[in-house]
């Protein structure tokens, strides 16, 4: 099988879809993996190491998809990828084809089989794709939200685990999802005082035995994450309802009654934030102050840290592409179900319940057209 790597173009995309790693192991198993020239470059993987691996170096895009027959990426196409597409070609990557008709159509037109990493699921029935980014999302939160403490970054100039003699700052998370799970172990980690609002009692049970009383947890209601929030010197905003955008569980009454310069990093604003004054930011301009509270909303926050983005990313997708491409795209679906459910086009026909939904089409489902 022959493999292709392009360089992401899309404005701030530092990630790559293959390491040299998964080179290394592609082209033992007898495949060509074809790597444009820098493809790996912005996340610290360099064209040699990438040669060393056994992969082909390719200057041109164009040469890497039209001899490519599986092309694995990271973010959808943008539009001057379009003219790449061809019948019958594997795109393994990020499609978020709900809000793109334009891309769904010329897929559709091309016969390109789309498998987007977003829908593929796992036996528990989790999306194993996704996981990962909120992993690092979690985790950068705390880094972040004790960077914008300080008073350069027009925090309250607070450290987050205090020193012998002085508190450490209190941390709360609302949502103690993947994100909110991550966020509290750097929190602890630094010493802070970390409260988590969950909604679902179960996982509030599951958390305070994970981490042996070390967090207070609180059941979310309106009363409580009032207090919470006055409380907090870092509020980290976590929540997720599948397939519906955050309610707005922080209030703009609540964000008044904050400390001043408290800081609030709304991880779940790539949903529409789950704090009332929340607007999303970009990396090239992160934060802004509503009522004196510092506000981090950046939509992509994985992308700070590309190089151990693209390797958390990579461990989670190689496997499947590795199948992919020992078995070919048609067994290895009717071989999953799960990796099925990441079938979004085929041949033509879409395949997706939700992004037939909200665009108003008709699909087929993948068991149907692989069958
Ligand atoms: N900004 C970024 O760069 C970035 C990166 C990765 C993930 N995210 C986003 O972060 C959000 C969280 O992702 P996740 O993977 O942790 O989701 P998850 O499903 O693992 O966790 C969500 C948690 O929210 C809880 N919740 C739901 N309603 C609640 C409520 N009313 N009050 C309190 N808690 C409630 C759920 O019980 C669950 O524990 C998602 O919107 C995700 O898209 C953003």
């Amino acid at each position: 099988m022959v493999i292709g790597v392009p360089k992401e173009i899309k404005d701030h995309e530092a990630r790559v879809g293959v390491t040299p790693a998964g080179v290394k192991a592609l082209t033992e198993a007898g495949h060509t993996v074809l790597v444009e020239t820098q493809a790996g470059a912005q996340s610290s993987f360099h064209d040699e190491e990438y040669r060393h691996a056994g992969a082909e170096i390719v200057a041109e895009a164009a040469g890497v998809w039209s001899r490519s027959e599986i092309v694995v990426k990271v973010k959808e196409p943008v539009e001057r990828e379009y003219a790449f597409f061809r019948e019958g070609l594997v795109l393994f990557t990020y499609l978020h084809l709900a809000p793109l008709p334009e891309l769904t159509n010329r897929l559709l037109e091309s016969k390109v089989i789309g498998i987007a990493y977003e829908t593929v699921h796992d036996r528990q029935g989790t999306l194993p794709l996704l996981t990962p980014m909120s992993e690092v999302a979690g985790r950068m939160s705390v880094q972040v939200g004790a960077t914008y403490l300080e008073k350069e970054r027009g925090g309250r100039g607070i450290l987050l685990g205090g020193v012998p003699g002085v508190a450490p700052a209190n941390v709360t998370i609302i949502g103690g999802g993947i994100v909110g799970t991550n966020a509290a172990k750097v929190a602890l980690g630094f010493g802070a005082k970390v409260t988590l609002v969950d909604v679902n009692l179960n996982r509030l049970r599951e958390l305070d035995d994970i981490f042996s009383g070390r967090l207070y947890t609180l059941a979310s209601n309106s009363y409580n994450l009032a207090h919470a929030t006055q409380e907090a010197d870092l509020v980290i905003g976590g929540v997720l309802i599948p397939g519906a955008t955050a309610p707005k569980l922080v209030t703009r009454a609540m964000v008044s009654r904050m400390k001043k310069g408290a800081v609030i990093v709304d991880v779940a604003i790539d949903q529409g934030g789950c704090v009332e004054t929340a607007r999303p930011t970009s990396h090239s301009d992160p934060s802004y102050k509503v009522d004196g509270v510092v506000h981090y909303c950046v939509t992509n926050m994985p992308g700070a840290v590309p190089h151990t983005s693209t390797l958390a990313l990579t461990n989670a997708t190689f496997p499947y592409l590795s199948r992919l491409a020992g078995m070919g795209a048609l067994d290895a679906l009717r071989k999953d179900a799960g990796l099925a459910e990441g079938l979004n086009t085929w041949m033509g026909t879409l395949a997706h319940r939700g992004v037939a939904e909200s665009q108003g089409r008709s699909f087929t489902p993948p068991a149907t057209l692989i069958a």
